[in-house]
C-alpha cells in the first residue's frame, strides 16, 4: 500500500488500548473512533489526539442489527482498512460482522481460546493456571472466537489477585495490540481468507517477540 493505512476503532471504555496505539506513532492514519458509550474515557483521549468520534446509544434503536448497522455504518462513512475493537464490550450482529471480514481485530485479555467473554482474570485464578495473557484476533460472528493472531503472555503468582493481573496484562497489552496494528501496517500480516504472516498461512498464534 503506498498510503497510511487507515485505521478506525471501537470503545467503550477507559481507553488505554487507544491511548497506547495512538502513543505507538505507527504508520497509520486513525480516521475514526466510535462508541457505544457517549461518555466512554476513551472518546477524550480520541478527542485529545484530534480523531473523530462518534457515539450511538443502544436505546435508541429497535434492536441489535439496528443499533450496529447505524454504528458499524458510520464506521464505513469513514472508509477504514481496518477496524480495530480497542475494548468495545457488545457482542456484534452476526450479519454485520460478516461485513468486516478479514478488516477487524479485537484485543481479548486472556490466552484464547481459553476464557471468551467476561471475568478473564478471575477465571484464570479460579482455574489454577501458572500463566495468563492477552490475545488479538480477527473478528467473526463468535465472540471472542475468531482466528487468533498473536498473544503476549505473564506468569501468574501464588499471591496475585484478579487486580493485579489485570494490571500486569495490561502493560503486555499496550505492546501487543499497536504491535499487531503495525504488522498489518507493514504487510507483514494479511488476511486471504485465513491470517498470513509473511506470506505463511499462521497455524498457531504469533508470540508477542516474534512480531
Ligand atoms: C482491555 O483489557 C481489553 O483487553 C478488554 O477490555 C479492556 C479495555 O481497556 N477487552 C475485552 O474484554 C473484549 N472482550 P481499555 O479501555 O483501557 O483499553
Amino acid at each position: 500500500m503506498d498510503r497510511p493505512l487507515r485505521v478506525a476503532a471501537l470503545v467503550s471504555g477507559r481507553g488505554s488500548n487507544l491511548a497506547a496505539l495512538i502513543a505507538a506513532r505507527l504508520p497509520i492514519d486513525m480516521v475514526l473512533v466510535g462508541s457505544d458509550k457517549a461518555k466512554a474515557g476513551a472518546l477524550q483521549v480520541a478527542r485529545d489526539a484530534g480523531i473523530p468520534t462518534v457515539a450511538f446509544s443502544p436505546k435508541d434503536y429497535a434492536d441489535r442489527a439496528a443499533f450496529d448497522r447505524a454504528l458499524f455504518g458510520a464506521v464505513a462513512d469513514a472508509q477504514p482498512d481496518l477496524l480495530v475493537l480497542a475494548g468495545y464490550m457488545r457482542i456484534i450482529d452476526a450479519a454485520v460482522v460478516a461485513d468486516w471480514a478479514g478488516r477487524a481485530i479485537n484485543i481479548h485479555p486472556s490466552l484464547l481460546p481459553k476464557y471468551q467473554g467476561l471475568h478473564t482474570h478471575r477465571r484464570c485464578l479460579e482455574a489454577g493456571d501458572t500463566e495468563h495473557g492477552a490475545s488479538v484476533h480477527y473478528v467473526t460472528a463468535e465472540l471472542d472466537g475468531g482466528p487468533v493472531v498473536a498473544q503476549a503472555r505473564i506468569a501468574v503468582g501464588p499471591a496475585d489477585t484478579e487486580e493485579t493481573l489485570a494490571q500486569r496484562l495490561l502493560v503486555e497489552e499496550h505492546k501487543l495490540l499497536p504491535a499487531v496494528v503495525g504488522a498489518i501496517a507493514t504487510g507483514r500480516l494479511r488476511w486471504n481468507g485465513q491470517p498470513l504472516f509473511d506470506g505463511t498461512p499462521l497455524t498457531c498464534p504469533l508470540d508477542i517477540t516474534h512480531l
